[in-house]
C-alpha cells in the first residue's frame, strides 16, 4: 500500500530546522455528531476535525488506536469507514470503546431499561459500603449497586458494555469536574448546573438514549481490548498513538482522577483498593510514558513495535520529550516524518489553570 501524502510538502530531515505545517479540513463525517463527549483528561474531542483533515490524506483501511481514553479518535476512524482496533491499559476506556467502536448493532430497548432499574434484593452493596460520604448521595450509591448487579442480566456482551458506558458517563457528569480526587460534595462547584442537580438514575436514563444514538455499523469488524500498548497486535495499515506525556507541572495520573470509573467498570473485581486513601483509590498501573527517566525509551520501543505501520502520534508542546527528539526517534523507523501543528487550549482544571494549558498541539506522521 502506498500512502498518499503528496499534497503536503515534505518535512526536512531531522538535522535541518524543524518545519511545522498548519492544516485543517471542513469535511467531517456527520456520524461524529453522535459521539458522546467525555470530559477525559487529554481527550482529542475538539481537535477531531483537524485530526480528520490530516488522516483523510493518508491511504489506509485498518487502523489501531492504542491509547484510546475516551475513544474519540477510534470513533472518528470508525466513522471514516476503517476497520478499527482500540486498546487502553485501563478497563473503563476499553468498556467505552467496546460500547461505541466494537459494538455495531446492540441498543438498549425499553425492556432492558425496565430490567436495569428493577429492584433486586440480591444486589451487592460494595459501592454503598465503600463510598458512603465520599462520592454521591446514599440513594445514588444504592442505585449504582443495583444497576451494576442488573447489568449482568443483559443477554449480550455488547448490551452490557453499552449500559456500563451509560453508567460511566452518568457518574462523570454528576461529579462537579468529572473527576474523583476530592471526597464530599464541594460547595464551591454548586453553580446551578443541571448535571449537578439530576440524580444518577435520571442521568442514567438520559445517557442510555445518548449511548444508543452513538451506535452505528460501518460494515467492518471493529473491536477493543484492554492491553498495554507494547503488547497490542501489529500489522495495522495505520496506528494512532496518544500516550500520556511527562507533564512540565502537575501530574498526569489517570487513575488518580478516574479510579471510581475504573472500579465501576468491573465492579472493583481484581482492583486493589488503597484503604488508607480518603477517596478509596485504586493502585495505579505503571506506564513508562509518565516519567522523564523512561519516556524516551518508551517512545523508541513503541515506534519500533509499530515500525511496519503508518504512524500518527499526537503530542503537545508542553510535554517531554520535545518535538525534535520525537521526530528523530520516529525517523529511526520511518523514512519520512511530517509534523502538523495547531494552537490549542485545554479546558481541563480551573479557570486559573487554563492559561497554563495553552499549548501547540502536534501530529507527527511517519510513513
Ligand atoms: C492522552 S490519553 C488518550 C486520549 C484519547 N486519545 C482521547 O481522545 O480521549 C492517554 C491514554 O493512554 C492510556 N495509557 C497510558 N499508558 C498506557 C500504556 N502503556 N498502554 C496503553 N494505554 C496506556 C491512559 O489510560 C489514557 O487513557
Amino acid at each position: 500500500m502506498t500512502p498518499n501524502l503528496h499534497r503536503f510538502p515534505q518535512l526536512s530531515d531531522a538535522r535541518a530546522p524543524l518545519r511545522v505545517m498548519r492544516f485543517g479540513s471542513d469535511i467531517f463525517p456527520g456520524q461524529m455528531d453522535y459521539l458522546p463527549r467525555f470530559r477525559y483528561m487529554g481527550n482529542k474531542f475538539r481537535l477531531l476535525p483537524w485530526i480528520h483533515g490530516v488522516l483523510s490524506n493518508l491511504q489506509f483501511s485498518t487502523a489501531a488506536d492504542v491509547f484510546s481514553g475516551s475513544g474519540s479518535v477510534g470513533y472518528l476512524l470508525k466513522a471514516m469507514d476503517k476497520q478499527v482496533y482500540s486498546a487502553d491499559f485501563l478497563n473503563f476506556p476499553t468498556v467505552l470503546a467496546g460500547a461505541f467502536i466494537g459494538n455495531s448493532d446492540a441498543q438498549i430497548c425499553e425492556d432492558h431499561v425496565e430490567l436495569l432499574l428493577r429492584h433486586d434484593q440480591k444486589a451487592r452493596k460494595l459501592i454503598q459500603r465503600t463510598f458512603e460520604g465520599i462520592f454521591f448521595s446514599q440513594d445514588d450509591l444504592t442505585f449504582l449497586d443495583l444497576v451494576s448487579w442488573n447489568v449482568s442480566k443483559l443477554d449480550s456482551v455488547e448490551h452490557r458494555l453499552l449500559a456500563k458506558a451509560a453508567l460511566i458517563r452518568s457518574c462523570m457528569k454528576r461529579q462537579p469536574r468529572g473527576v474523583f480526587t476530592v471526597a464530599g460534595d464541594p460547595e464551591r462547584y454548586k453553580d446551578g448546573r443541571r448535571d449537578l442537580q439530576l440524580s444518577l438514575k435520571e442521568h442514567f436514563v438520559e445517557q442510555l438514549a445518548v449511548c444508543n444514538a452513538a451506535v452505528f455499523n460501518n460494515g467492518k469488524k471493529c473491536w477493543s481490548e484492554r492491553a498495554d500498548a507494547f503488547s497490542t497486535p501489529q500489522g495495522w495499515d495505520l496506528v494512532y498513538m496518544d500516550p500520556p506525556y511527562v507533564p512540565r507541572s502537575d501530574d498526569n495520573c489517570y487513575m488518580k482522577r478516574y479510579h471510581f470509573l475504573e472500579g465501576l467498570s468491573c465492579y472493583w473485581d481484581g482492583c486493589e483498593i488503597m484503604e488508607e486513601t480518603k477517596v478509596k483509590k485504586i493502585k495505579k498501573p505503571f506506564t513508562p510514558f509518565s516519567y522523564k527517566s523512561s519516556a524516551m525509551e518508551a517512545f523508541d520501543k513503541m515506534f519500533r513495535h509499530f515500525a511496519e505501520s503508518i504512524q500518527v502520534l499526537s503530542y503537545s508542546s508542553n510535554g517531554f520529550p520535545d518535538l525534535e527528539h520525537l521526530v528523530k526517534l520516529m525517523k529511526k523507523y520511518k523514512s519520512s516524518v511530517q509534523v502538523f501543528a495547531k494552537p490549542h487550549q485545554y479546558h481541563f482544571g480551573t479557570h486559573k489553570d487554563a492559561v497554563r494549558n495553552k499549548v501547540e498541539e502536534y501530529l507527527l506522521v511517519g510513513i
